[in-house]
């Protein structure tokens, strides 16, 4: 099957696990910090995507977020985030998406990510552009002066928290403003779609940024971990992204210079 039509199969799914993002009614359980929530509707969502998305292609693997569900020894794996955005979700914060990449040999080819709240639906298919609601998007050419850098303060690790806050200080005193939404899939689609410019955060999963780094290049924006490479698709990484190389590499030099190694 053709990548084409296997996004043209993702799409309708992506919506259909939205609608499992209820407003209401849900259960709310901690993970291994009480900064990390686990709710029903993220448990739901991944059950009906695993379920679904095996239809598409039965020899995949996957790789989820909740309860270390998948492996990667597979040609073809769903790396999937039901809920990206839980804490938001879970008091009813609408930036809150359901992130889902298809990788092939260790490449992802195909995502899509959807903010079922807020009626936003990004997708790309390597070497095709990348799309919101059907219309295509583009990074914008906001030089760092103007540019709205998105961040975070890393939750789940604290003890990084410091280092974020000078990092994000750099940039900020350099940059138009910042801005913190909860998300970082959508994050990344808003860099793509030209919304906000810079993007930083100290450690995030696979599942949180491997649909959305692809959206990202097909509206052709750059991300990179903290070696300046792609961010790895088995392990966490520190994730930047920008609009234009000019800006990313800007970001980079500023984080290796309040970072020497990688404190993970
Ligand atoms: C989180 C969100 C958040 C980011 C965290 C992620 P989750 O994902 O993307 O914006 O700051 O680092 O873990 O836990 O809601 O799936
Ligand atoms: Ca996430
Ligand atoms: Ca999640």
């Amino acid at each position: 099957m053709c990548v084409r039509m296997i996004v043209e199969k993702i799409i309708p799914i992506a919506r259909e696990a939205g609608k499992l993002m209820v407003r209401s009614g849900f259960d709310v359980m901690e993970k291994d910090t009480s900064a990390n929530l686990v709710t029903s509707s993220d448990l739901a969502v991944q059950q009906f995507l695993v379920g679904r998305l095996a239809e598409i292609l039965p020899d995949a693997g996957f790789f989820c977020e909740e309860n270390d569900f998948g492996d990667l020894n597979h040609e073809y794996v769903w790396i999937i985030d039901p809920i990206d955005g839980t804490a938001n979700y879970a008091r009813g914060i609408d930036h809150c998406s359901v992130s889902i990449a298809l990788a092939k040999g260790g490449e992802v080819i195909a995502g899509v990510v959807y903010s079922p709240w807020r009626n936003e639906l990004f997708h790309a298919e390597k070497g095709s552009g990348a799309f919101l609601n059907g219309s295509p998007i583009k990074a914008s050419d906001r030089p760092l002066k103007e540019g709205l850098f998105c961040t975070a303060m890393s939750t789940y690790r604290k003890e990084f928290a410091k280092i974020c806050s000078d990092i994000i200080y750099d940039i900020y005193m350099r940059s138009n403003d910042v801005r913190r939404f909860g998300s970082a899939a959508i994050e990344l689609c808003m860099v793509a779609s030209g919304q906000i410019e810079l993007f930083f955060e100290m450690r995030l999963q696979p599942w949180d940024y491997a649909a959305a780094s692809l959206i990202l290049a097909e509206a052709g924006g750059v991300s990179c971990g903290f070696d300046g490479c792609p961010m790895s698709l088995s392990n966490p990484s520190l994730t930047l992204a920008a609009n234009n190389q000019e800006n990313l590499s800007e970001l980079l030099s500023t984080v290796r210079r309040h970072l020497p190694e990688l404190p993970y």
